[in-house]
């Protein structure tokens, strides 16, 4: 557990706008990791931050920390025709990766928003809800691991039951399939992680909606595989494309961290998408995190206590590894 001073150090640099972005979305993990409400509370306070690139990874990181007391400020958010659609979407997923019954209203509530990315995802945190209930309700261990992930993260569905990536392929790529099936495929393909598998989801990214390519691209993000450097690049490319599968590209070509990869992003700092640029910031600074083999991205607390370590002019530092986790999976 982490006190709320050390909470509040790190809140600090994430409300402060003079900070680089990059900081202040190392902070953002930071406070995921950490957890508890006082850490809640900051995320809660990004959510309406000018940069939508800071206040949807603020709604991502909320439904992650799966506390209670992120529901208020996620629904209030969902609730907000005005807010921008990337992060009323998150917000939705969130709440769906909270996953308790007092979710459901609102999610079928917004199922039917006329924003098609909410009410994609509504429409899928619902049916995650209801799985999960359904699931524990029968006591299914075995039916409930189709819903963690490998990966740190609580999947916005369960993973489909099969591992056969033809199958899964046909299923993920099929414009006329449900949606939910899809993304149940897509995590699927995810878990599998062969080379195989990176391709068939490579695919992904030209069909579907914006929804499912965004979260095609998300999962790319977390396999790092160099397989799917070619496919996100052409993605990223398309710039009639919506700005929330381009921000996926981009973040997972830093996350994925080859040198063409690095040469790709360098392209597109100057992107005429606020959220594409912002990303394009972010991905390079994952980008230096992966190549430097840097054990921690969601560093802001090391780097605080290091720094007061310094200035307090003490010789004993402070452990680097503290209880956080090394993985970035941003959305
Ligand atoms: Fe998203
Ligand atoms: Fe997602
Ligand atoms: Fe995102």
């Amino acid at each position: 557990m982490f006190d709320e001073k050390s909470v509040d150090e790190v809140g600090r640099v994430l409300a402060d706008e003079s900070q680089p972005l990059k900081a202040r979305f190392r902070a953002l993990f930071t406070l995921k990791g950490m957890g508890g409400e006082a850490a809640v509370r900051w995320l809660a306070s990004a959510l309406r931050d000018p940069s939508a690139l800071l206040g949807h990874e603020a709604a991502f990181c909320l439904g992650q920390t799966g506390h209670a007391a992120a529901k208020a400020p996620l629904e209030e958010l969902l609730r907000d025709r005005d807010a921008r659609p990337i992060v009323r979407h998150e917000a939705g997923e969130a709440l769906g990766a909270i996953g308790t019954p007092d979710v459901l209203d609102v999610l079928r509530e917004f199922s039917s928003d006329p924003v098609v990315e909410v009410a994609e995802t509504c429409q899928l945190a619902v049916r995650r809800v209801e799985w999960l209930q359904r699931t524990r309700a029968a006591g299914g261990a075995e039916e409930e691991r189709l819903g963690t992930s490998t990966y740190d993260t609580v999947d916005p569905v369960p993973a489909a039951a099969s591992s056969d990536v033809k199958q899964l392929r046909c299923t993920l790529l099929d414009d006329g399939a449900p949606l939910y099936e899809r993304y149940r495929a897509m995590f699927a393909l995810r878990n599998v992680g062969s080379n195989e598998a990176v391709l068939a989801l490579s695919d992904g990214l030209s069909c579907g909606s914006a929804l499912f390519r965004h979260e095609v691209a998300f999962v790319l993000g977390q396999m790092q595989h160099p397989a799917s450097v070619p496919a996100l690049a052409s993605r990223l490319a398309v710039a009639e494309e919506s700005g929330m599968v381009r921000h996926e590209c981009a973040e997972a070509l830093g996350s994925v961290a080859t040198p063409e990869s690095l040469e790709i992003l360098r392209a597109y700092r100057d992107d005429p998408e606020r959220v594409v640029r912002e990303s394009v910031e972010v991905a390079l600074d994952m980008w230096e995190h992966e190549a430097a083999g840097e054990f921690q991205y969601a560093n802001t607390h090391s780097q605080l206590s290091a720094a007061a370590v310094t200035a307090a002019g003490k010789t004993d530092g402070p452990s680097a590894a503290e209880e956080l986790p090394n993985g970035i999976s941003a959305h």
